[in-house]
């Protein structure tokens, strides 16, 4: 096991209900295909680019396989890859990845949610308590997070949850079938101050429960 992993994180509350995450299950199957099934145009311009048809690697039968790889990385202390709930129910994934230690401690985030509760806080509130994790039980000191010019709402997804704009790296992914351009926007420990949901809590956005 490594530090911060596994943990439950949340409820908190925000306009689309109460947001939680957990370590992701191999009975997400259902949801998590169903809904990247129906969610494939909401989804796939902004994944990295993947080997064969979408609804090939988003059949129920191809989540064993991704749980099993996710769970591993997380047993080495890789990665932590979370479902993220919506009132209990499966909303999305946010996974922080390429978790490196010593002199670094550094990690990407990521995250998707379902296109039914979009525009309802969830993503936000599910990086806030993801970050706030990883600064403290985790001990990590800094977290990137990659997203498309393109994609205004993870931009303010970004920008709602404290991060800062760092750069453009160009032709930096391969998404959607190209090379595409990203931001790269990140948070060291130093300026989270309070805590992500502290401060979301604190800007009327989020309550404790
Ligand atoms: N134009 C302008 N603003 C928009 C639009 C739009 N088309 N759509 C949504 N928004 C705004 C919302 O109003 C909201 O802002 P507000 O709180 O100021 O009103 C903001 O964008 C979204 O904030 P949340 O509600 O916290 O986020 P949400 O739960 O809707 O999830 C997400 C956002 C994750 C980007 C979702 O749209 C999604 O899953 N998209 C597809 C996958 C994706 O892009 N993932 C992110 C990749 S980049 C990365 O992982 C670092």
């Amino acid at each position: 096991r490594h530090p911060g992993w596994p943990a439950r994180l949340g409820p908190i509350r925000v306009a689309a209900g109460d947001v939680a995450v957990r370590p992701i299950r191999l009975r997400d199957a259902g949801d998590w295909s169903r809904i990247r099934l129906r969610d494939q145009e909401h989804l796939e311009p902004w994944e990295p680019t993947g080997p064969g048809p979408w609804r090939d690697r988003n059949s129920y039968w191809s989540w064993p396989a991704q749980w099993t790889a996710l769970r591993s990385l997380a047993r080495r202390g890789q990665c932590l890859p979370y479902t993220i709930t919506l009132d209990g129910e499966f909303a999305g994934q946010i996974t922080v990845g390429n978790v490196i230690r010593a002199s670094l401690r550094s990690a990407w985030v990521g995250y998707w949610v379902s296109s039914s509760v979009v525009k309802g806080g969830v993503a936000t509130a599910a990086v806030a308590l993801v970050v706030d994790h990883a600064f403290s039980s985790a001990g990590l000191h800094r977290i990137e997070a990659t997203v498309r010019p393109e994609n205004t709402p993870s931009i303010k997804v970004l920008t709602k949850a404290g991060f800062r704009q760092e750069g453009l790296f160009k032709r930096y992914l391969d998404v959607a079938g190209d090379w595409r351009d990203h931001y790269c926007y990140a948070m060291t420990v130093e300026e989270s101050g309070p805590g992500l949901v502290a401060r979301l809590v604190a800007a009327g956005r989020a309550e404790y429960l």
